[in-house]
């Protein structure tokens, strides 16, 4: 990260006092996606912690892995609380979900704090109601407010974009995901059930109710996946990508597998089988964005869902604090970031990313 550095006026005396880092509010502090963001924020170096929660004991022991790291107990549905929690952080990343409930109350205090706002949100109506309730708030503030700064709906968005490269336009999108598993956290349970008939599915250039019978497809991936049996995906991906990219179709496709884990209820949380917490689950992300005859693919692969999201919404954060990314309003992630950029920063320590080929 660049440092940043007063502007001196010609009589202005020079000082060695030191920049103080930014800080960065992370929402949920306790919660398993938020402790990869903390470790990412630690081992990139460079920020203040600020942790904040609504359970003093368990945010104390967050705190005490965090030397230096401040902690700040406040319920998120008191404006006033949730103000003095904020106070001093230079961005806020939200990691309290489901969004649905928390999303709004966050970002209503990041905007009257005029700092940026990211969060993990997968949830579609979460993701949407941010785009389109904070767009005009967010600019007037201006601040850059952006939903699903995650694996689901952040990483399929960052590969289209880098895909589609100078097309503005394309007549259909596929972000094509293959999990060899999936253990979900008690948050993502917990949002999965709050979340429950409000997917849809994104035809003809609106978001429809999906199929009540998924017609399952196959999809080819690169790597040890290999072939496999996929049905629609109904996440936040569709929202982000729509809007940025003129396209009437966009599909999000699943392998069998994760679905199968995640519908039996004694699947197991995530464990960790590496020293970053990381546990044995891969991922390949495959987008086509096609055009006509033409066809342009890029994607990544890598270990762990809930780990990688942490590298995507810390780099997001960083390019914003440095002043890389400068857009104000409710912005996705390939339409405030270079895409490519952002995503060969990743590339090899927590992802590998194919960049665009056409054929
Ligand atoms: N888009 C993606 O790819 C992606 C990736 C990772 C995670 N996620 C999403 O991120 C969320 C968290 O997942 P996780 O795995 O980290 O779950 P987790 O381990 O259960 O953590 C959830 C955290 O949110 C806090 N929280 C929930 N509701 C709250 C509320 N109303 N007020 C204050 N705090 C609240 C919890 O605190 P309490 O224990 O006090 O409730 C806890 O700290 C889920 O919605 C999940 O779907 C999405």
């Amino acid at each position: 990260m660049s440092t940043q550095h007063p502007t001196l006026s010609p009589t202005s005396t020079p000082t060695s006092a030191p920049t103080r880092p930014p800080i960065v509010a992370v929402i949920g502090a306790y919660g398993h996606t938020a402790a990869f963001v903390l470790g990412e924020l630690r081992r990139r170096g460079g920020f203040g912690l600020l942790l904040v929660g609504r359970d003093a004991a368990r945010l104390d022991a967050v705190a005490r892995a965090h030397p230096g790291a401040e902690a700040r107990v406040a319920d998120l549905a008191d404006p006033a609380a949730l103000d003095r929690a904020l106070a001093g952080a230079a961005v806020v990343v939200n990691c309290a979900g489901p969004f649905a409930v928390t999303a709004p109350l966050v970002i209503d205090a990041a905007l009257r704090a005029r700092i940026p706002y990211l969060d993990v949100a997968a949830e579609q109506a979460a993701v949407l109601a941010a785009f389109e309730q904070y767009g005009d708030p967010a600019r007037e503030a201006g601040v850059a407010v952006v939903p699903a700064m995650a694996f689901y709906g952040g990483l399929g968005d960052l590969l289209a974009g880098a895909a589609k490269g100078d097309w503005e336009e394309a007549d259909e999108i596929t972000v094509a995901i293959a999990l060899d598993s999936w253990l979900p956290t008690e948050g993502t349970r917990k949002t999965g059930q709050s979340n429950a008939g409000k997917h849809v599915v994104f035809k003809g250039g609106r978001f429809v109710p999906p199929p009540a019978e998924p017609t399952p497809s196959v999809w080819e991936f690169p790597g040890a996946l290999g072939e496999q049996k996929v049905v629609e995906f109904m996440t936040a991906d569709q929202v982000t990508i729509s809007r940025h990219v003129r396209v009437p179709d966009i599909r999000v496709l699943i392998n069998e597998a994760p679905l199968r884990d995640l519908r039996d209820p004694g699947t197991p949380p995530p464990t960790a089988v590496d020293a970053d917490g990381r546990s044995a689950q891969t991922f390949v992300v495959d987008v086509v964005v096609r055009r006509g005859d033409e066809e342009r693919r890029a994607t990544a692969s890598g270990q762990d869902i809930y780990a990688v999201t942490a590298p995507l919404v810390v780099e997001a954060a960083a390019r914003i604090l440095d002043g890389r990314a400068t857009k104000a309003g409710a912005v996705a992630p390939a339409d405030l970031f270079d895409a490519a950029d952002f995503l060969r920063a990743l590339d090899p320590e927590h992802l590998t990313f194919s960049p665009s080929t056409s054929s």
